[in-house]
Parts: structure tokens; C-alpha cells; sequence
């Protein structure tokens, strides 16, 4: 792809963005960029800066410098356009939503904002309650009597009403139990798919990671990360793969003996009774581990080739939380 084909594809572009309020950088030189119909997730822990990226792509916070660009149009100075090329899902839908309407109320109420006719937003609201599972009888309750998980589809429908070509969800899965959680990234990943609609979904977990075309792993307002899922995990020790070992039991001793096996750069827990080696190159070091296992007398039930996946990465990569490990000069 040329650059100029490049930057045509892409639907969101953001360039070395500063945002400081005072003398404090929220954002401190982020970039990273999207193509469309992606479903990109900005992960990191509280405070982070997350929501200060969506507020930038949305105009409600200038940039301190910096660019910022969805679908083309620089987000500073096409204000009145950006409304209409991005949909917003607040992370508290109680503060957008209205009790007493029902869904479809709620949506003629946010689709006049945009000056769409009733007829139109009728229609397309039923399309998306639709692909978001809803029925008849859903689209037509008040929203007071729907259920955590259903509330949150109506504001993910109002976000669309005025059918933008990009989606920003505001931790859309925090507050919600595991089976909800995947549940709204399922449905999220529908409308994706069929309205064609790009997703930048933020999120302090990472189970959203799987669901997700590229992620950034924001922390202190610095990008620590940007790739595929498959990219991030190409960085570990093993490049994707890592050998899993069975033992008959875990302990101290055994967890030490196996860490300074020659080649072993980082060991995780892997259930109960297992552990993943990190490694280079692990598909030819399985001889030699099993070798030097039983050279050292250290019993094992079985070793196997296995894939790497995000959990692994974060346990290697260990994740920093609300300035907690911080790590002593
Ligand atoms: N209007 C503001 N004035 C001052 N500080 C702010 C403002 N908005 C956000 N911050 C600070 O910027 C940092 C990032 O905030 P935010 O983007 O909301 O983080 P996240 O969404 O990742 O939890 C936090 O330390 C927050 O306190
Ligand atoms: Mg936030």
C-alpha cells in the first residue's frame, strides 16, 4: 500500500497527541491509528488517559498538541463534522439514557438531535436493537424495566442512531458480569461485521483483547504498545509458543529447578498443577528440557508445544496498576 492508499484507508490517525490540564500531561505524545472497520481496543489501567483519547476524538478537549484525525478530517477543525462521523457510548449509560422511555423512544428522542426524520430513525433503531438481539418487546419497555447488560445495548444504539462510520465505547463492559461482558463484546463484534462500522472500544481488562483487530496498551499517557494481538505476543520469549509442563505437584523447590533450567527466560503458572516455559526457539528445546528434567530427577507428567496467548502476556509483561510496582532507581 502506497502512503497515499494508506492514509485513505485509514479512519482514525493520531499523531505524537499531547494533552496537558496545567502542568499535567494526561496524554504525552500518543500515536497510533486505525483502519476502517477495525475493531481497535485502548487498553490501560485507571487513569491512564483512556477517556482523555476519546474526548479528544470527540472535540470535547483540544489537543494540547499534536493531531488527531477520523476519517480523514482533522478532529480541531472540523468540529461540527466530527459529530457526525462519530458515535459515542458514555461508560455510565444512566446519565444518557431516559428511565421512562423505552428503547425506541429514547432512540427517536437522540436521532432528532441529529435532524433525522421519525420514520428513518425508527428503522434503523429496529435494525440495531435487532443485530443487538433485541425483540419487539425489548425494543418497546421502559428502559427502567431492562436489565444492566439490555440498558447497555439501547445506549450502543443510540450511539449509531445517526449511523457514524465510527463507534467510541467508553468501557462498555465494566459493571458487568463475565457472561454480560462477553455478551455485549459479541454483539459489538455483529455490528462490526454487519453494519461495517469501525469500533475503538477502551477497557481496563483485558479479556477484551481477544475480540480486538489491534490494540494500544496505554500507560502514564504513553502508548507502551500498538499492534495485532498476534504482534504483542510475538514479542514474548518463544514468538507465540512456550512449553507447558504437568507436574505431579508444585512446589518452591520444583518452581526454582525448573526456572534455571539453560534457555528458560520466564516461567508462568498455567492451572493447578502446570507451568509455561518461555523460551527461544521451544519447539527445538522440547528434547533437550526433557532431557535435563530427568537429568536433574525432576518428575514431570507430560510436556507439550502450546500456544501463548494474552494472559501469558501479561503475566510476563506484568501489568502496572494505579502506580502500584512502581519500580525503585
Ligand atoms: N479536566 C481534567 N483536569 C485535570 N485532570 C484531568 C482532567 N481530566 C482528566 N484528568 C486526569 O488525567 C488523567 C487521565 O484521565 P482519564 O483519561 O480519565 O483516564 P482513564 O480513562 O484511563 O481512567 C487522570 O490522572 C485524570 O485525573
Ligand atoms: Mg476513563
Amino acid at each position: 500500500m502506497s502512503d497515499a492508499e494508506k492514509t485513505q484507508a485509514l479512519e482514525i490517525d493520531i499523531k505524537d497527541l499531547k494533552v496537558a490540564f496545567g502542568d499535567f500531561y494526561a496524554l504525552n505524545g500518543v500515536s497510533f491509528f486505525a483502519y476502517k472497520k477495525e475493531f481497535l481496543g485502548i487498553i490501560g489501567a485507571s487513569g491512564a488517559g483512556k477517556t482523555t483519547v476519546l474526548r479528544v476524538l470527540t472535540g470535547q478537549v483540544g489537543p494540547t498538541s499534536g493531531q488527531a484525525f477520523v476519517g480523514g478530517f482533522d478532529v480541531t477543525k472540523k468540529s461540527d463534522l466530527i459529530s457526525l462521523l462519530v458515535g459515542y457510548v458514555p461508560q455510565l449509560e444512566h446519565l444518557s439514557l431516559y428511565y421512562d422511555f423505552t428503547a425506541l423512544q429514547n432512540a427517536e428522542f437522540f436521532g432528532r438531535c441529529f435532524g433525522l426524520r421519525p420514520k428513518e430513525i425508527e428503522k434503523r433503531a429496529r435494525n440495531i436493537l435487532t443485530i443487538l438481539g433485541f425483540d419487539e418487546e425489548l425494543m418497546t419497555k421502559a428502559v427502567k424495566r431492562l436489565s444492566g447488560g439490555e440498558r447497555k445495548r439501547v445506549s450502543i444504539c443510540l450511539g449509531m442512531i445517526h449511523d457514524p462510520p465510527v463507534l467510541l465505547l467508553d468501557e462498555p463492559t465494566t459493571g458487568l458480569d463475565a457472561h454480560l461482558r462477553h455478551e455485549t463484546l459479541n454483539y459489538l463484534k455483529e455490528l462490526n461485521y454487519e453494519l461495517g462500522t469501525t469500533m475503538v472500544i477502551i477497557s481496563h481488562d483485558l479479556e477484551i483483547v481477544d475480540y480486538c483487530t489491534r490494540v494500544c496498551l496505554l500507560e502514564d499517557g504513553l502508548i507502551s504498545q500498538f499492534g495485532t494481538p498476534e504482534e504483542l505476543i510475538s514479542t514474548l520469549p518463544g514468538k507465540g509458543e512456550s512449553l507447558r509442563i504437568v507436574l505431579p505437584k508444585i512446589t518452591t523447590g520444583i518452581m526454582n529447578q525448573v526456572m534455571s533450567l539453560p534457555g528458560v527466560e520466564y516461567v508462568a503458572a498455567a492451572g493447578r498443577n502446570a507451568v509455561k516455559l518461555f523460551i527461544d526457539d521451544p519447539d527445538k528445546q522440547i528434547l533437550p528440557i526433557i532431557k535435563m528434567l530427568n537429568q536433574r530427577g525432576i518428575p514431570f507428567e507430560e510436556i507439550s508445544l502450546v500456544e501463548s496467548d494474552f494472559f501469558d502476556y501479561f503475566q510476563v509483561k506484568p501489568w502496572k496498576d494505579n502506580g502500584g510496582g512502581e519500580s525503585t532507581p
